[in-house]
């Protein structure tokens, strides 16, 4: 079985999703920047090792990234989920898990990469919002695209109505992601990842 580890800064609720959809992947841990994340606790919960890299400890991004990989060295993770990691990661830490590293953004990239991005979809006026999984390279949000999900934007919407529809198709797409994985199912074809 396929070994990862799962990085988190907040609540961790597409932690929560991952590791209870059983997706055939041995989650060995969970790790946080946040000391007091609220993802951390549950994961501790179900018997799932849980550490802190505590990003405020690190006068560097270098420095972080270093004391982060050495943390998921520990586990020899196949794969890193980012699910709600709130920290850019540098290339330094990128290139050790090449093809690696996945990545939730709460939108259809390439549209509204970054923060905020529920405020900027509707203030874009757009009619369709989203969710992708993405590998993660160095260039922040724009890594190749193995799968996304669409909803719709309502005349009604606030930030926080938009957010949760979209959230709940994170949940959908990014254990399906992670069973692909599991299953062997992805594969690169050049700069695009497809599921076969
Ligand atoms: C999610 O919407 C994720 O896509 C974004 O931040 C939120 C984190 O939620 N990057 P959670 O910590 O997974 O509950």
């Amino acid at each position: 079985m396929k070994s990862a580890v799962i990085l988190i800064s907040g609540r961790g609720s597409n932690m929560q999703a991952l590791v209870e959809a059983k997706p055939g992947l041995d989650f060995r841990a969970v790790i946080s920047n946040r000391p007091a994340a609220a993802g951390l606790a549950w994961a501790a919960e179900q018997g799932i090792a849980t550490r802190v890299v505590d990003h405020k400890a690190h006068s560097s991004r270098e420095d972080f990234d270093a004391a982060l990989a050495r943390a998921a060295a520990d586990f020899a993770p196949d794969y890193l989920f980012l699910a709600g990691f709130m920290r850019i990661l540098g290339a330094g830490f990128i290139d050790r898990y090449p093809r690696r590293i996945l990545n939730i953004h709460p939108s259809l990239l390439p549209c509204f990469p970054g923060l905020d991005t529920h405020r900027r979809a509707l203030e874009a006026g757009v009619k369709l919002h989203g969710a992708t999984v993405h590998f993660v390279t160095p260039a922040l949000d724009h890594g190749p695209i193995l799968v996304q999900a669409a909803v719709p934007v309502l005349g009604a919407d606030t930030e926080e109505s938009l957010a949760a529809r979209v959230l709940a198709q994170e949940h959908r797409i990014y254990p399906q992601a992670a069973r692909w994985l599991a299953e062997g199912r992805v594969e690169f074809r050049g700069a695009d990842v497809v599921q076969v």
